[in-house]
């Protein structure tokens, strides 16, 4: 398959890096990165090992094949202008994947492109940007995957098993948009908290004042998602959130990173994203907007 990953950063290279074997793949990131994938192959260390051999551009404009298959990997703050990066090269047999985190993502890609040709997926993996050309792998997880209108397509069969094929494990997903709200309401907690606290998620389970946020922010973001026609409940999504602090209780959140680093972060498409929802149905979002204001004073 001719695939674009659109996003080299940590979770783009390593897809990146697991489909180019058997594909034609291309990581379209930033120069400094690029440069180093072509000098030196892209190396990911943790758990996966691989020096890749895979191709790699700046700009889609250096792209010579048109795409069956476009995985969308930037943040979501960088999600539209991706996208109409992305358009030059994309036909209307391309498929977009969005693999990202955040509740506005599918929204933006849809402002540009049909939303027939638009599929959802989550991943449960972990890995950070060591170095222009090095990425670790830290945590592998499980990806999940389905089309917005929840009907079983061919398209969605073929990405699972290339998916599958390439080592990525992967499901089709019976309710990816519900898949999506699971996953912000678990980032809602534990992003913010970790970067307003300054420690590692497994602190929100060993501070029993940090927990005790963290069940609040999980109930006002629940609220949120069910008023939106979301069907979670309070008691599944804490008892998720919870395990995610345990099985990452080493980790230093990507939104913990990103304000040590000074790199924007995804607060507006999660935090700030459910306080617009929550306005619109007249859902207290009060627990949402202290963490979206402490994040941005940060
Ligand atoms: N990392 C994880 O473990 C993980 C796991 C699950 C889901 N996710 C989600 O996946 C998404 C990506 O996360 P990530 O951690 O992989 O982010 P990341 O490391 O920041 O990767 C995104 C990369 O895309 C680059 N980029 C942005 N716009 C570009 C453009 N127009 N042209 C070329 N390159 C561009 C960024 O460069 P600059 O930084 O220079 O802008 C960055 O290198 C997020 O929504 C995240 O929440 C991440």
């Amino acid at each position: 398959m001719n695939i674009i990953i659109f996003g080299a950063g940590a979770i783009g290279s390593l897809f990146g890096a697991l489909l180019s074997k058997g594909n034609n793949a291309i990581l379209i990131g930033r120069k400094p990165h690029i440069t180093a994938i072509k000098k030196n192959g892209l190396k990911i260390e943790g758990k996966t090992n691989l020096n890749a051999k895979i191709k790699a551009e700046s700009s889609v404009d250096n792209v010579t094949f048109k795409p069956d298959l476009l995985i969308l990997t930037v943040k979501s703050y960088d999600t539209e202008t991706a996208i109409i990066q992305a358009k030059k090269i994309i036909t209307n047999d391309t498929i977009v994947l969005s693999l990202q985190n955040g509740l506005d993502n599918i929204e933006k890609i849809s402002k540009h492109i049909s939303s027939e040709k638009v599929i959802a997926g989550i991943t449960t993996h972990g890995a950070f940007f060591s170095k222009p050309g090095g990425i670790k792998h830290t945590g592998k997880g499980t990806t999940v995957l389905g089309e917005l209108n929840r009907k079983k397509t061919k398209h969605v069969d073929n990405i699972v098993k290339l998916f599958n094929e390439a080592g990525i494990k992967t499901a089709e997903s019976k309710n990816v948009i519900k898949d999506v709200w699971g996953k912000a309401i678990i980032n809602s907690s534990i992003n913010p908290l970790t970067a307003i606290f300054k420690c590692r998620n497994g602190c929100l389970s060993e501070n029993p004042i940090l927990e005790k946020f963290l069940e609040i922010i999980c109930e006002e973001s629940v609220k949120i998602a069910n008023a939106d026609g979301i069907d979670l409940s309070y008691s599944d999504m804490l008892a998720k959130t919870k395990e995610v602090v345990k099985n990452t209780s080493d980790n230093y959140s990507s939104m913990l990173q990103s304000v040590i680093n000074r790199k924007k972060t995804e607060i507006d498409s999660i935090n700030g994203k459910l306080i617009e929802i929550g306005r619109k149905y007249n859902v207290s979002t009060l627990i949402n907007e202290i963490l979206v204001n402490s994040i941005k004073s940060l």
